[in-house]
């Protein structure tokens, strides 16, 4: 069985922070929740490829993770869990099953850890699904069918396609879900052009390009400065969420619902991608165009919302929540990758013994883009030149 270095998060360290910061959760330091250990992989099975990981991305589940705010996972996972959903890795070896890999293949991620009976995720890899072991670590053993080919043709760098496999796929999902509940209720040759919003984060930024490489008008809601600016380089128009104090209070809602009356024309957003919640799903709610919709599968400042129902019915509004993309859903994502999708990066590239400080500062939200971290010291030759 090959050993290997990964990070895990155990119930005993959640509980030791927790104990620190007297229940605090403002206070939670998360690199003191994650730790660096050895770890059995089990043996490549037939199906299976064994890989080393070259790069990750920072995902906001092993947030949720050490904070314990949705649910105790490591608890739940049997005390300890082994995180780390979104990763580039090349190929070692593969069992004899195997078809689509060989020895040397760079390949991309998914998170989806089994698929219901359409394909939608019933739990996710790393997360919640039993056993599963994730991708913040030196190698990893997984089946075939959670890997895709990474576009390395795509004109993206390493550490852009590395921004992606996680973020990418769940942005996909939710604009094919927003635009085709639109669709159901007022056709193209109705209205051609939306007007699409989506609240700062790097799901949101996906989401939005997505709109806009089809020709609709986008918004992006943020309250940092680097990430408008990349995107309003890409013909997405920025609007500075700290200029409404991030919606603190109502006056600040009816200040934003105005400013983006004044931005469409008086129509408002046909679609809303809503990833934080808390203080901004009333502010989505409100700009919501007459049969608006407003998607979701997230849940960073709360995850309880509430409305105003006859407003929702007499505007005819839908509020839909989504989790993940299918296996053939991620397949279609990643085709888009540097065609549509153009992640922003944070500028600093973290190495992998900074994991636990990377997420620490995406926590505090200090962040200009999403983080990245350098698991492999040595790239492959197909590699070395994609690297700024
Ligand atoms: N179900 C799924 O498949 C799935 C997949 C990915 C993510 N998610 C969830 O979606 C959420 C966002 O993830 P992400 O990857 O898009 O985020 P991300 O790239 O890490 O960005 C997080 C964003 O949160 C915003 N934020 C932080 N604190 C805030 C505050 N106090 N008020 C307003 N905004 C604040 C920041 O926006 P500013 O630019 O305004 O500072 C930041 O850009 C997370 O809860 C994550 O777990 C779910």
């Amino acid at each position: 069985m090959p050993k290997t270095q990964a990070y895990f998060i155990s119930a005993e360290n959640v509980a030791k922070e927790n104990a620190r910061v007297g229940g605090d959760v403002h206070k939670v330091n998360v690199a003191n929740v994650i730790e660096l250990g050895e770890l059995e992989l089990r043996d490549v099975g037939p199906k299976d490829v064994y890989m080393r990981i070259l790069a990750a991305s920072g995902e906001h589940n092993i947030d949720h993770a050490a904070m314990a705010d949705t649910v105790n996972i490591a608890e739940a996972r049997g005390g300890k869990m082994y995180p780390g959903n979104s990763a580039v890795g090349e190929v070692l070896s593969v069992g004899s099953e195997v078809t689509k890999f060989k020895e040397g293949d760079v390949v991309i991620t998914h998170c989806n850890g089994e698929p219901d009976e359409y394909g939608y995720p019933l739990r996710i890899w790393a997360y919640d699904q039993p056993d599963s072991i994730g991708w913040y670590s030196k190698e990893a053993v997984v089946e075939e069918w959670q890997l895709v080919k990474a576009p390395l043709d795509c004109g993206l760098n390493l550490w852009e396609i590395a921004a992606l496999p996680l973020r990418a796929p769940t942005a996909y999902h939710l604009w094919r879900r927003g635009l085709g509940i639109y669709r159901i209720k007022v056709s193209r040759e109705q209205k051609a052009i939306l007007n699409v919003l989506g609240f700062g984060g790097g799901v949101s930024e996906l989401f939005l390009q997505l709109a806009k490489a089809e020709g609709h008008n986008a918004f992006f809601c943020s309250g940092s400065p680097a990430r408008r600016e990349a995107l309003e380089s890409q013909g997405i128009v920025g609007i500075d969420q700290k200029q409404f104090n991030r919606f603190a209070d109502k006056g600040d809602v009816k200040a934003f619902s105005k400013e983006v009356k004044k931005l469409t024309g008086g129509e408002g957003m046909h679609i809303v991608c809503d990833m934080l919640r808390g203080p901004v799903w009333p502010a989505g709610f409100a700009v919501a165009a007459r049969q608006g919709v407003n998607v979701s599968a997230g849940w960073q400042l709360s995850q309880v919302i509430d409305y105003n129902s006859t407003i929702a019915s007499v505007k005819q509004l839908t509020i839909d929540h989504t989790h993940y993309e299918t296996p053939p859903g991620c397949d279609a994502a990643t085709e888009l990758y540097g065609r549509v999708f153009r992640p922003t990066v944070h500028s600093e590239i973290y190495a992998f013994e900074d994991l636990p400080r990377s997420f620490e500062e995406m926590h505090q939200n200090t962040q200009t883009g999403i983080p990245i971290i350098r698991v492999a010291k040595d790239l492959p030759e197909s590699l070395k030149s994609r690297t700024d």
